[in-house]
């Protein structure tokens, strides 16, 4: 028997609160296993986001036992008696365990996601595996949130890009056939890009895919002062 402690809100119904739910089930079931069973056999007006059930869309990422964690990867076996959920924290609370992400996908929008180069339209862009190699982990990225989500500095200023978006422009600066890095570079050598980062490590500990974006902010900085340094020679 599982107890699952489940962050409840509705807008025009009252205040935010926590409801117990008790959930039977087997062996290996995971957090939206129980959540599925709680709306299907308990409460038909709990409301969460799922898609894929595999830990690859990311949807169904929220707070689970004070950690930001993807609720159809994270059995309940693992967690003991007590299993608490709530929304993601940083962003605005729709309904229940569903947030607004508009904040997390503005930020994703502006830093242009999305190969730039110069090879003509219809032509293979050929990859060799050592030019491939630093793309491996930024490109396991599936924009689920809890990194962005559990940034403690976002928490206050939501001008910072954050962890996600970072990762991102990571992803394409390091990426051979990209051809804007100069312009990628620019987006976040500023107060609200890589230096506003306080190295905090939270979004590091936070991701379902072990990926880290501490690591690719440092490759930012390292590459934008490399880039200011050459300018300042070339004017120089
Ligand atoms: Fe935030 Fe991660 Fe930096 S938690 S402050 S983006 S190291």
């Amino acid at each position: 028997m599982t107890l699952l402690r489940v962050f409840r809100y509705a807008p025009g119904d009252g205040r935010p609160r926590f409801v117990d739910y008790e959930v039977e089930l087997p062996r290996g079931a995971t957090v939206l296993d129980c959540l599925f069973s709680v709306k299907h056999e308990i409460d038909g007006s709990l409301a969460f986001r799922c898609s894929c059930r595999s830990a690859i869309c990311g949807s169904c990422a929220m707070t689970i036992n004070d950690a930001n964690r993807l609720a159809c990867k994270t059995q309940v076996g693992d967690l003991g008696k007590l299993v608490r959920v709530e929304p993601l924290v940083g962003y605005r609370v729709v309904k229940d365990l569903v947030v607004d992400m508009d904040l997390f996908w503005r930020q994703y929008r502006s830093i242009k996601p999305y190969l730039m180069g110069a090879s003509p339209p219809r032509q293979e862009w050929i990859q060799s595996p050592e030019n491939r190699k630093p793309l491996d982990e930024p490109a396991q990225c599936i924009m689920c949130g809890a990194c962005s989500s559990s940034c403690p500095v976002l928490w206050t200023d939501e001008r910072y890009l954050g962890p996600a978006a970072l990762l991102k422009v990571w992803r394409f600066v390091a990426d051979n056939r990209d051809t804007a890095r100069e312009e990628r570079l620019g987006m976040v050598n500023n107060e609200f890009g890589v230096w506003r980062c306080h190295t905090i490590f939270r979004c590091v500990d936070s991701c379902p895919k072990y990926i880290n974006p501490t690591d690719a902010i440092e490759n930012l900085r390292r590459a934008a002062v490399r880039q200011s340094l050459s300018g300042l020679f070339r004017r120089g």
